[in-house]
């Protein structure tokens, strides 16, 4: 699979229906297919997304040695003979996700040379508090130009404690810690349901982990064996159409989700006046009459995730009133606002992290930017419920997490093409 420059062109006003399989979730099947690196044994991984960011990681594991296929969801990682050498700087720039590939590495060759792996349109996103707990544990972290090098040190620091909290710093010293010969604590540690889908992944490979509240304590172990675990339902995914049925859907069933990682979202459902029915592992919903405004205020899980900022941002362009954003993650996460503008929706952006927003406004059709994954997911949904034609530059960035977007809304009856 190509990054496929294209763009996306969409003929809005049609109501969709029907059901929608979620994918299995991005941000898990990333760091799973990190911890490959623990063993040299296989590990095969179920219900993984066919999508570019999975793809370009396992391209990067595979120039350095690792043997991978992938077949109807299923990965299955060898990495019996994988050298120490680092990984492509090009593959690592285009996809900050890769920087959970350092702690893995550092457990299994004592050394990782590793490219900055660079910002990207929703805030700078420094490593600072990866390479501090790494430095608490014991590994000599140096910087350069090119990049960083990490180095196991002879001191071998046992606990740290993140300031802040971060996701994939979570996950990266998880697995750096999962990989070496002693007892490590974290504390402070993100609670995200793909960190535990990592957890698991870890604990049947040999690792021992117990995770209390925020403090997970890890007794790794150089000698890890394969394992086979699945990816969690993609809950961003989930949270993506399920707000799109919330403006769009005339009838929408979203299955092979796990509801209870949604709880916030739900919560504003609620609030908003959409009407939904949560089943085991299911959900539907349908758009209601009449939408109300709310305030959103972003934070770490389990509160409402700045991921499903943007589509929610969206949403509130129809609610009855002024609502309110509030991003408290990243530090630019409003810019498809000003795409929104573009189709007519009344904005007020009053800084990099807050927002007014004034509906509703029936949308037209624009040419439109999509500037990162979330938001780019977002544009695409705006065209559905827009009057006229809609053209969205960047067709990949929406690729990146999103597998075959314009088949399965097809299905749902959108008019959505993709154009070279
Ligand atoms: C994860 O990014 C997700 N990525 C993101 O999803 C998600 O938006 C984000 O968490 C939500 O918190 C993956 O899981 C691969 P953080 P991550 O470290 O781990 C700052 C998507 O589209 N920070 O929790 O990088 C950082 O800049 C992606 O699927 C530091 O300052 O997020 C950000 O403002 C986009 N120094 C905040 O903390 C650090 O060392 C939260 O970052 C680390 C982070």
């Amino acid at each position: 699979m190509e990054a496929r420059i294209s763009k996306f062109v969409i003929n809005g006003g049609k109501l969709l229906k029907g059901a929608i399989d979620i994918s299995g979730a991005k941000n898990a099947a990333m760091k799973m297919i990190a911890a490959s690196i623990l063993t040299q044994e296989e590990v095969r991984l179920e219900n993984v997304p066919k999508i570019l960011d999975v793809i370009k990681l396992a391209e990067i594991l595979q120039k350095m040695g690792a043997k991978i296929e992938f077949q109807n969801h299923t990965l299955k990682i060898d990495t019996t003979n994988l050298r120490s050498e680092e990984p492509d700087p090009e593959l690592v720039g285009a996809m900050r996700a890769s920087v959970v590939l350092i702690g893995p590495l550092l457990a299994r060759f004592g050394k990782v040379n590793f490219s900055h792996p660079g910002g990207d349109k929703i805030g700078s996103r420094p490593i600072d508090r990866h390479i501090q707990a790494f430095r608490d544990l014991g590994v000599e972290v140096t910087e350069d130009n090119h990049g960083y090098t990490f180095r196991q040190g002879r001191g071998t620091g046992t606990k740290t404690r993140f300031d802040k909290i971060t996701w994939t710093g979570t996950e990266n010293l998880l697995l750096f810690a999962a990989g070496r010969n002693q007892t490590t604590t974290i504390d402070n540690i993100a609670l995200e349901p793909e960190v535990f889908n990592l957890i698991d992944l870890l604990e049947k490979m040999g690792a021992k982990i117990q995770a209390t509240g925020r403090t997970a304590v890890i007794t790794g172990s150089s000698q890890l064996s394969g394992a086979t675990a699945k990816c969690i339902g993609d809950r961003l995914e989930a949270a993506t159409f399920a707000i799109m049925a919330a403006i769009a859907g005339e009838g929408i069933t979203l299955n092979h989700i796990e509801p209870a990682h949604l709880e916030a979202l739900w919560e504003k459902f609620r609030e908003i006046g959409i009407k939904f029915e949560k089943k085991d592992d299911s959900v539907y919903i349908e758009r209601p009459s009449k939408l109300r405004p709310t305030t959103i205020s972003t934070a770490e899980y389990p509160g409402f995730i700045t991921d499903s900022q943007p589509p929610m941002g969206l949403l509130l362009t129809q609610a009855e009133g002024e609502s309110y954003i509030r991003e408290n993650i990243f530090e630019n996460r409003l810019g498809y606002l000003k795409e929104l503008q573009k189709m007519g929706a009344r904005i007020e952006i009053l800084d990099n992290h807050q927002a007014k927003i004034f509906g509703p406004t029936k949308l037209a059709g624009a040419d439109l930017q999509s500037l990162d994954l979330r938001a780019g997911a977002t544009l695409l949904i705006a065209g559905l419920i827009a009057n006229g034609q809609t053209s969205i530059e960047g067709a990949e960035n929406i690729d990146r997490g999103y597998e075959n977007i314009e088949e399965r809304l097809s299905i749902l009856g959108a008019d959505i093409k993709r154009v070279a």
